[in-house]
C-alpha cells in the first residue's frame, strides 16, 4: 500500500481501489503540495474539527461520494452538511470493505459543542496504522500496542497543541509499531520541531525505524 504525505496531519491511503484520507487540510495550508480538487478518496477520515484537520472534508466528501468516519458529533456535522457520513465513538471498532477502523482516544479537543477528537487505528487489507490525530501522550497508547499490530504509527511531534519531540519518542516507545512518521510540525513556526532530532531518539530508544516524508512524498507499505 501507498502512505501519501499530503502535509501536516493529513495522509492519503491507498491499496486496490481504497483511498482512505485523513484530515484533510489542504486550502489554507502552507506546505501542501496539492489541491482539494485534486485528491480521490473512497473515505475520510476527521480526528476533529479543528480547521487544520476538516478544512476539506466537506469538498472532497461530496466531489468523491466519499464516506465521512469521525465521533458521533463530527459526523453529524457533516451528515447536517448533506454528506453520507459514519459515525463512531472511541473505543469502538467497525467492519468496512477494506478492514476496519478502530476509534481511539485523543486528548485534545473536538473543535465542535460536546464533540470529542480521537485517533485511529485503520486496517487497511491487513496493514494496520495508527493515526494518532492531535493529542497529548498519555500511557494507554500501550495498550493500542497490545491490542493492535500496529505497522506504522503517525505521530504528532511539533508540541504547543499536541507531543512534542521527546513526548512522542515515549509515544513510539509504548505502541512499538516497527515504522513510524512525525507529522504535525513545521507547518508554521509555532509548531516548529526537528524531526532528525525525532528520528535519532526513536532509534536509539527503540526499535522502531522513523521516516521522514516531506509534504507530497510516499511510502511504499
Ligand atoms: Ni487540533
Ligand atoms: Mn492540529
Amino acid at each position: 500500500m501507498q502512505v501519501k504525505y499530503l502535509g501536516h496531519a493529513c495522509f492519503l491511503l491507498v491499496e486496490n481501489d481504497t483511498a482512505i484520507l485523513v484530515d484533510p487540510f489542504l486550502t489554507s495550508n502552507p506546505v501542501a503540495t496539492v489541491k482539494a480538487a485534486d485528491v480521490t478518496a473512497n473515505y475520510i477520515l476527521v480526528s476533529h474539527h479543528h480547521t487544520d484537520h476538516a478544512e476539506d472534508v466537506a469538498e472532497i466528501a461530496q466531489a468523491n461520494g466519499a464516506t465521512v468516519i469521525s465521533t458521533a458529533e463530527i459526523a453529524q456535522h457533516f451528515a447536517d452538511l448533506g454528506l453520507t457520513t459514519h459515525a463512531m465513538h472511541i473505543g469502538g471498532k467497525h467492519g468496512f470493505d477494506f478492514g476496519y477502523v478502530r476509534l481511539t482516544p485523543a486528548l485534545h479537543g473536538a473543535g465542535i459543542a460536546g464533540g470529542h477528537a480521537c485517533g485511529f487505528v485503520i486496517n487497511l487489507f491487513g496493514t494496520v496504522i495508527y493515526h494518532a490525530g492531535d493529542t497529548g501522550l498519555f500511557g494507554d497508547m500501550r495498550l493500542i500496542g497490545e491490542l493492535e499490530d500496529l505497522d506504522l504509527a503517525l505521530l504528532p511531534i511539533g508540541d504547543n497543541f499536541t507531543m512534542g519531540v521527546g513526548d512522542a519518542v515515549r509515544a513510539a516507545a509504548l505502541l512499538r509499531a516497527p515504522k513510524v512518521i512525525p507529522m504535525h510540525y513545521n507547518t508554521w513556526s509555532l509548531i516548529k520541531a526537528d524531526p532528525q532530532a525525532f528520528k535519532q531518539q526513536v532509534e536509539e530508544e527503540t526499535a522502531a525505524e522513523v521516516i521522514i516524508l516531506q509534504p507530497g512524498e510516499e511510502l511504499e507499505l
